[in-house]
Parts: C-alpha cells; sequence; structure tokens
C-alpha cells in the first residue's frame, strides 16, 4: 500500500500523532471509597495505566496496598472517630440480614450517610481543589470510583476532562442509565436463569419487586447526590445542573465477566468489563523456600489462609489444635499463613507457616489442590481464577454469603470456623481432594473466565487511551440517556395506538348503529305493518 519513502514518512508521522497523543497522558483517578476491597479493585486498573508510562494522579481516603511509582497518591485520611464510627457501621452492615440486597440497602441509607459525607469532604479537602484550582495541572481523563456517588462525576467537569466510571460490580440498576445500558428485567436480575431455560413468573415478580426496591433507593439517592454537589460544586456558577452533568459519561468499567460468570445480557458500547483486574495475568516466581515446599509436594499441597481480618477473638485456641491436628496428619504439604511465628499451632514436617503469603501466586502453583479460606470476595476470586477448588470457612458480614455462592457453583465446601469440629473437618478436606467434580467445574469456569481477546488489564488501558485519544467518546452514547421513562418505553405510542382503538371502536359502533338503525327501520317497518 505504501509506495515511496516520502508516503511512508507521511503514514509514520500519522501513526504517531495519532497513537502517541496518548502516550504519557496525565491521568486523575478519584478513589475515596471506604471500602479497602473496592479500593484494591480501582488501584488495580490505576496500576495497568501507571505501568503504560501514565502519569496518574490519585485521591483517595485509605491508604493503598497496590501502588505504582508512577501513581502519586492524595490521601485525605480519615480521623480518628471517623475511623471508629466506620467500623461501627461495617458493623452495624454485618449484623444486617443481607438476603434481598434492595431491602438492605434501604435499611443501610441511614448508615451510609457517613460514607457520602467523607467523600464530599474528601473533594473539598485543599489538596484535592488544587487539582482544578491551579491551573498548571492539565488531566486528559478522569476515572471516578464508583459508589452510588453520581455527585462526584461533577468532578471531571472542573477539571475539563472526560470521564471513565470505574464500577466494582457487573452491570446493575443504579448504573446502567449513566451510559443508557437497557435493565432487562425480565431476565437480568436477582435470580438468575437455569441454563437452557427462561425465566418462570414466581421469579420474575420476586426480581420485578427487588427491581421496585431499588427504584425507591435510587429515587433517595438521587436526591443525596444533588445536594452534594450543590454543596461540593455549588460555588461555580458554570456548572451545568445536576441532571446535564450526569449525561456526559463517556465509558463504565465494570468489575464482571458475563461469558463466564453471566448473567448473559446486552450491553450498549460503552460498557466494558474488566473482571479480575487485580489478578496477576502471569505469576512472580514464589519466594525460594515456599518454590521447594510446593515442588517438593509429591501429594499436591494445601494453601490455607483465613484473611487478615479473622484472628484472635474470631479464631478460638482449640479450634487452633483442632486444626492442626487434622492437617499435620494429611500426606498433603499445607502453607499456613500465621501471623506469630514465635507461637504456631505445632510443628509437623508437612506444615509450612508463614506471616506472609503472594497468595495469587501460590494459587498459581500447580502443585495446590486446595484453597481453605474465609470466603473473602477477593480469595474465592483468585482461587475461581486459577481454578482452585475451596473449603470455605466464613465468620461475618460478606463471607457467608460469599461462600454460599461458591457452593453454588458447586467450587468446593464450607463449614462454619465458629463451631469447626475435627471429623467434619478432615471428612470436607478429604471429599474436596478426591472429588473431582469440585476441580472440574472450578477448572472449566476459569478457562471461560480467561478466554477474553484481551486481557482486564489489556482492557483497562486501551479503553482508557481510547477516550484520550478522542476527547471522550460521546459518539458511543446510547441515546438512551437524553430519554425521559416515557418515551425509552414508548409508552406515549402505547397511548396514542390506545386512544386510536377506543376512538375506532367508537367510530365503528357508531357506524354499525346507525347502519342498522337505517336497515331495520326500512325492513322491519313491512313486517311490523304485517303483524298488525
Ligand atoms: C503528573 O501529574 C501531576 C498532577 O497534574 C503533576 O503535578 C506532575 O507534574 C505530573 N508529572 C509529570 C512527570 O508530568
Ligand atoms: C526439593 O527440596 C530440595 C531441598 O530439600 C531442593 O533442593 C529442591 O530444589 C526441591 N525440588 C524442587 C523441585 O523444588
Ligand atoms: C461531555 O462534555 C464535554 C464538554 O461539554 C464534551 O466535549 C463531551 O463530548 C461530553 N461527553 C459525552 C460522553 O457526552
Amino acid at each position: 500500500m505504501v509506495h515511496n519513502r516520502s508516503q511512508f514518512l507521511l503514514l509514520a508521522v500519522a501513526i504517531a500523532t495519532f497513537v502517541g497523543h496518548s502516550q504519557g497522558a496525565n491521568i486523575l483517578g478519584l478513589f475515596p471509597s471506604l471500602s479497602p476491597s473496592h479500593l484494591i479493585i480501582q488501584m488495580s486498573a490505576a496500576k495497568a495505566l501507571a505501568e503504560k508510562g501514565h502519569n496518574v494522579t490519585v485521591v483517595t481516603s485509605l491508604k493503598p496496598v497496590v501502588t505504582h511509582k508512577n501513581i502519586n497518591v492524595i490521601q485525605v485520611p480519615m480521623t480518628k472517630e471517623e475511623a471508629q464510627q466506620m467500623s461501627d457501621t461495617v458493623g452495624a452492615m454485618a449484623k444486617d440480614d443481607n438476603s434481598n440486597i434492595a431491602v438492605s440497602l434501604l435499611r443501610m441509607s441511614g448508615q451510609m450517610d457517613f460514607m457520602f459525607k467523607k467523600n464530599a469532604e474528601t473533594l473539598k479537602d485543599d489538596r484535592v481543589r488544587d487539582l482544578y484550582l491551579n491551573k498548571d495541572n492539565k488531566f486528559d481523563v478522569v476515572l471516578s470510583g464508583y459508589f452510588m456517588n453520581d455527585f462526584q462525576l461533577g468532578f471531571a467537569r472542573k477539571v475539563n476532562a472526560p470521564v471513565i466510571v470505574l464500577a466494582t460490580m457487573p452491570p446493575m440498576q443504579m448504573l446502567n442509565p449513566l451510559i443508557g445500558n437497557p435493565l432487562e428485567i425480565s431476565y437480568v436480575g436477582v435470580n438468575s436463569a437455569e441454563k437452557g431455560k427462561g425465566v418462570p413468573f414466581m421469579q420474575r415478580l420476586t426480581t420485578y419487586a427487588t427491581s421496585l426496591g431499588f427504584g425507591l433507593f435510587a429515587y433517595i439517592n438521587t436526591k443525596l447526590n444533588k445536594n452534594l454537589y450543590k454543596e461540593v460544586f455549588g460555588d461555580d456558577p458554570n456548572m451545568p445542573e445536576y441532571s446535564e452533568m450526569l449525561k456526559n459519561t463517556s465509558l463504565i468499567f465494570f468489575a464482571s465477566h458475563a461469558a463466564s460468570e453471566g448473567p448473559i445480557r446486552p450491553n450498549v458500547p460503552a460498557a466494558i468489563e474488566i473482571g479480575g483486574i487485580q489478578i496477576k495475568d502471569t505469576p512472580d516466581p514464589l519466594p525460594q523456600n515456599m518454590a521447594d515446599f510446593l515442588g517438593n509436594a509429591t501429594d499436591g499441597a494445601i494453601l490455607l489462609s483465613l484473611g487478615s481480618n479473622v484472628k484472635g477473638s474470631h479464631l478460638k485456641p482449640d479450634t487452633v489444635v483442632k486444626m492442626f491436628n487434622v492437617l499435620s496428619k494429611l500426606k498433603q504439604r499445607v502453607i499456613w499463613k500465621w501471623e506469630d511465628l514465635e507461637k504456631t499451632p505445632g510443628k509437623s514436617d508437612n506444615i509450612l507457616y508463614s506471616k506472609w503469603l503472594p497468595q495469587d501466586d501460590i494459587l498459581a502453583h500447580p502443585k495446590v489442590k486446595l484453597f481453605i479460606n474465609h470466603a473473602g470476595k477477593g480469595g474465592i476470586t483468585e482461587a475461581q481464577y486459577h481454578g482452585k477448588p475451596m473449603l470455605s470457612l466464613p465468620v461475618f458480614a460478606d463471607q457467608p454469603q460469599n461462600a454460599e455462592g461458591m457452593i453454588k457453583k458447586g467450587f468446593g465446601r464450607t463449614l462454619s470456623l465458629l463451631t469447626l469440629e475435627e471429623q467434619p473437618f478432615r471428612e470436607a478436606i478429604l471429599d474436596v481432594l478426591s472429588n473431582p467434580q469440585y476441580t472440574q467445574k472450578v477448572a472449566s469456569f476459569s478457562s471461560l473466565y480467561r478466554d477474553r481477546p484481551m486481557t482486564a488489564r489489556e482492557s483497562v488501558v486501551y479503553w482508557t487511551e481510547y477516550v484520550i485519544r478522542h476527547h471522550g467518546a460521546a459518539h458511543l452514547q446510547s441515546p438512551l440517556v437524553h430519554m425521559n421513562w416515557i418515551a425509552a418505553n414508548n409508552i406515549d405510542i402505547y397511548f396514542l395506538f390506545a386512544v386510536i382503538l377506543v376512538i375506532s371502536i367508537l367510530l365503528f359502533k357508531t357506524v354499525v348503529k346507525f347502519i342498522l338503525r337505517k336497515f331495520f327501520s326500512k325492513s322491519k317497518k313491512p313486517k311490523k305493518e304485517k303483524k298488525h
């Protein structure tokens, strides 16, 4: 196609300007969420961009664990009192019955007030306001971490940059409207369909009711966001109306992967799935002692990690003894995450204690045959990615629910850590190790989960640079963003049809009556005369 050198040069220059434009861009991440697991996902996206050579500035409230030298962190930490209030809130949430998500959201709305206030305060911090007040700062795109905080999107307008929403969940009712993603509640919602089947009436009814609950919650949430928008950006007369400002989102990154996790649903082009962004594509080499320990595990190995939240009060001394008695008698080798190396549960040749674990890298090791965990979302996701079956020992918060979900998919077993006994513990371990069904199910999930045209990191980089190259993605925007409920559902057209139908029926009736009367009055009169 390229005929001579000058044409080639021209092409090279054109490509360089086109592609080069997004090289070394200035990217702003607003991640003031008070949830550590949200921050891990958001920072993992920021890290993928930093590794690509972009200059990433992030605003957080918590101290991030995922970092990079190209990421400049502005942390607006919680005060001691706020941290206490936060842990009370989390405690209260853990006690709630979370079986119906919409109901628990409505119940939580009071407790969440605090999180929204803190979010607004973070954006009003002097160092954060400086990002738009100091005209030396220029941002090419803003990534806005989502936690029902739509008002935060106004910040992108302040720094005059397109905005991408970074969500830590799959497409859902409260996020979809930002990009005009369809709701499709007849088959997408709390009750997923069985494979190869539709959704029966009762399931659709409960999904619909839940959706109404969400609608109510969204209504309350919108009011709250409107107020926060006014509070944070109200002093600037150039800022658009809240409802107008919302119609400016270029893309949403969703932390999901429908092809493996479901639900199967239509998504608009502005919905980009980046599920698993927090997991490394290729594992780092293990520390030498662990590499040797696992490499020589001829009968396979088990990883045991109960997370950092489960310790002390939750793990009774006799529970630890019971666990040790079972594990030390197995022929498999065990890596056990244990904080206090001076006081281990006991010495055994097949157990390696470690204060710190590269969990993701260990799970990637082919010798690891079982992951005993506390059903934290992060750990389960990593095990699913690496195709390792699990035995979950949940304690509180979302853990029992996570374990439940894992069991439903057939990826392992669960036992309560609080009531753990030797016999069922041993029996469950041997069952997961010997029954190939668990491994097969999680392995086939894993192969679907990883089979993508682009990895999650590549997707984040590609689509962020895409938005930078095109100065936003207004061309991808669904018209649904600009339509109200009546237009979106063609209610006005149904109404028009109904009116036409009613008028036609009335007209028809009148005409028929008219004709009948004429006909009868002509043909009846003689008949009547005959009778008389
Ligand atoms: C990165 O961005 C920040 C925030 O705008 C800016 O202060 C800093 O100078 C930038 N660094 C480089 C190397 O461009
Ligand atoms: C097995 O252990 C020995 C040390 O006991 C070590 O030298 C060797 O590298 C290990 N084998 C593997 C495959 O890691
Ligand atoms: C958002 O607003 C800016 C400035 O008005 C505009 O350039 C951009 O195209 C808009 N983006 C979308 C997705 O509408």
